[in-house]
């Protein structure tokens, strides 16, 4: 009920200002987050919560199944707006085990709209068929597939314009992939990390040039 909700919201408030009255006072002045989190919509996986971070430590854009496509304006505005004015130095992008977004991408189903945005996952499942066959079960394969999803999206922060200008005036900024499981509440590191010097082959031409 909403009504619960705003009453949950004044507790918070009135504690959050009792253990540091000048909590909000700091955060209204300026944001300083560290971290760009792209993340799943799935009400499970709210990147503060599961990172242990603070309002103000993390700047979230998050979309279901966590895809990255090179025409999303949202993602992209927010993508932006983290590299250039915010500053951050790590991006993560996190999946998570389970996601009934990866899970649609696997079915036979109409799902309408979703199709569309599922696009990708599905084209990676074709891509690695061989590899998510040997797979023990559907779950176990959907759970790869939801890694394997963590990475293309990865790979496709690091080849926007908005990465690549940043990383030609040698801006130290990371790409991560983690996913998270719901069973335990864990974040794991697929170790698919993406730092300065990625360069598309037409940016290393103007990075030579440099
Ligand atoms: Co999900």
């Amino acid at each position: 009920m909403l009504k619960d909700l705003l009453e949950r919201n004044a507790a918070w408030s009135t504690t959050r200002q009792s253990e540091d009255p000048g909590y909000f006072a700091r955060l209204a002045g300026q944001q300083s987050p560290e971290f760009f989190w792209i993340g799943c919509s799935d009400s499970r996986v709210p990147a503060n919560v599961v990172a242990g971070l603070d309002p103000g430590e993390v700047f979230v854009h998050r979309n279901v199944a966590n895809v990255v496509h090179s025409t999303d304006m949202n993602l992209l505005s927010a993508l932006e707006f983290a590299v250039e004015a915010l500053k951050v130095r790590e991006i993560i992008v996190c999946g998570h085990y389970g996601c009934g977004g990866v899970k649609a991408a696997t079915e036979d189903l109409p799902h309408g709209l979703a199709d569309h945005w599922l696009e990708p996952i599905r084209r990676l499942a074709r891509s690695y068929s061989v590899d998510l066959g040997r797979e023990r079960d559907l779950e176990a394969q959907r759970d790869r597939l939801a890694e394997l999803n963590v990475a293309e999206s990865v790979r496709r922060v690091c080849e926007t314009p908005i990465l690549q200008r940043a990383w030609l005036r040698r801006a130290d900024i990371r790409v991560h992939g983690l996913i998270y499981g719901l069973k335990d509440g864990l974040l794991r590191n697929l170790d698919c990390s993406i730092g300065p010097g990625h360069f598309l082959a037409a940016n290393s031409e103007m990075e030579r040039a440099l």
